[in-house]
């Protein structure tokens, strides 16, 4: 009994250095409070950030350990960086952001496998430099596949499968985007990957990931496709909505009805890349981060996350598409989008406020 007290003040007193060490001068979250993102969302779903290897160091490693408990490799797991020549992976990369996540028991979700983007040229080039056949395509992209799953075999829990194989065209009866696996392979390729993926790690979950997919033709078109790969049994467990949304949209409806239309299939639902950028079309280039935008910024992002929780049964991730303002991979030399959470100091926004008042 007498050694219990002093113990226990002893621990109490470590813990509440530790913290103070913590986050004493670099508070990431709202002021004074030490709670990140993660927290207030741990009983509804882990919160994910998509990072570049050198965002795991200084302050913005500190601000990922205590905001975000799921990483995605941004670019560092995409077939072109990961498998740049035929007989040569390269994991290095990918292996930094897998061993961080690791250390800091944070999920982290793999991405992509099969995508029209990011694709080295030599995947579809002969020895003599012509296009490939069908069978040559279609044995590498098996080769690239199963490699990759089982190289991040228990350490990856989920995969983008296919990326953004769908097309945007209105019309209904176009589905297919034209990439090269498309041209090369027709639409057999398609449950081909996720055959793969769940032959090289069968624990894995499976996903089809991509944009725009809360409006109705688009989304209609998905899911059409995912009802035909479930009814043949192919091993596909979500859909990714990509979320490179707006301030002006997409609509709270449709990003509910895309939520249920998607889930009412058995799938489970993740928000993959989430950004809302004050940018709001192509001709607008207005520089500054003006009080109207945080505000209509800060009232979106409370909008979606309302969503999300509402819907908490079905979604099982929210993940950011970089880390805060201070870089996005939608700003360009002539103007910035402000999509994060975070701003270029690393401070909490108003629409941080917003996430997790609730
Ligand atoms: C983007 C990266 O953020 C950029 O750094 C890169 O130059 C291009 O790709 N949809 C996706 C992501 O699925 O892989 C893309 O990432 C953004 C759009």
């Amino acid at each position: 009994m007498t050694t219990v007290i002093p113990v226990f003040v002893f621990v109490a007193a470590t813990l509440m250095l530790s913290s103070f060490e913590r986050y004493g001068n670099k508070n990431f979250g709202v002021q004074g409070n030490p709670k990140g993102l993660k927290d207030y969302y741990i009983n509804f779903f882990p919160i994910g950030v998509a990072i570049a290897p050198n965002n795991l160091e200084g302050d913005q490693a500190e601000l990922i350990k205590q905001n975000f408990n799921s990483l995605t490799a941004e670019n560092v797991m995409k077939p072109a960086l990961i498998h740049p020549e035929e007989n040569r992976y390269s994991w290095e990369n990918a292996e930094r952001i897998v061993k961080f996540a690791q250390e800091n028991g944070m999920k982290v979700r793999g991405h992509t496998l099969c995508w029209h983007n990011q694709t080295a040229a030599w995947m579809f080039k002969d020895s003599l430099g012509n296009q490939v056949s069908r069978d040559l395509a279609l044995a590498r992209l098996k080769d690239h596949i199963i490699t990759v799953v089982s190289h991040f075999k228990g350490k990856v829990y989920a995969w983008d499968v296919l990326n953004e194989a769908v097309v945007d065209d209105k019309a209904i009866d176009k589905i297919f985007r034209e990439s090269n696996w498309y041209r090369i392979c027709g639409e057999e390729y398609i449950p081909k990957v996720f055959q793969w993926a769940h032959e090289a790690d069968p624990d894995a979950i499976l996903f089809y990931n991509d944009y725009n997919t809360e409006d109705p033709v688009k989304r209609d078109k998905i899911y059409n496709l995912l009802k035909r790969l479930l009814e043949q049994h192919v091993p596909v467990h979500g859909v990714g909505l990509q979320g490179h949304w707006n301030i002006n949209g997409p609509s709270e409806r449709n990003i509910r009805e895309a939520i249920e239309k998607f889930s009412s299939l058995g799938l489970k639902v993740q928000i993959t890349e989430l950004d809302v950028s004050v940018i709001t079309s192509g001709a607008d280039t207005v520089k500054t981060y003006t009080p109207e935008r945080e505000q209509k910024q800060a009232d979106f992002y409370k909008m979606a996350f309302g969503v999300f929780r509402e819907k908490k049964n079905v979604i099982t991730g929210v993940t950011f598409w970089n880390v805060s303002d201070r870089r996005s991979w939608l700003d360009r030399p002539d103007r910035k989008s402000f999509p994060l959470l975070f701003d270029v100091n690393l401070k909490p926004k108003k629409a941080f406020t917003e996430v997790v008042r609730f």
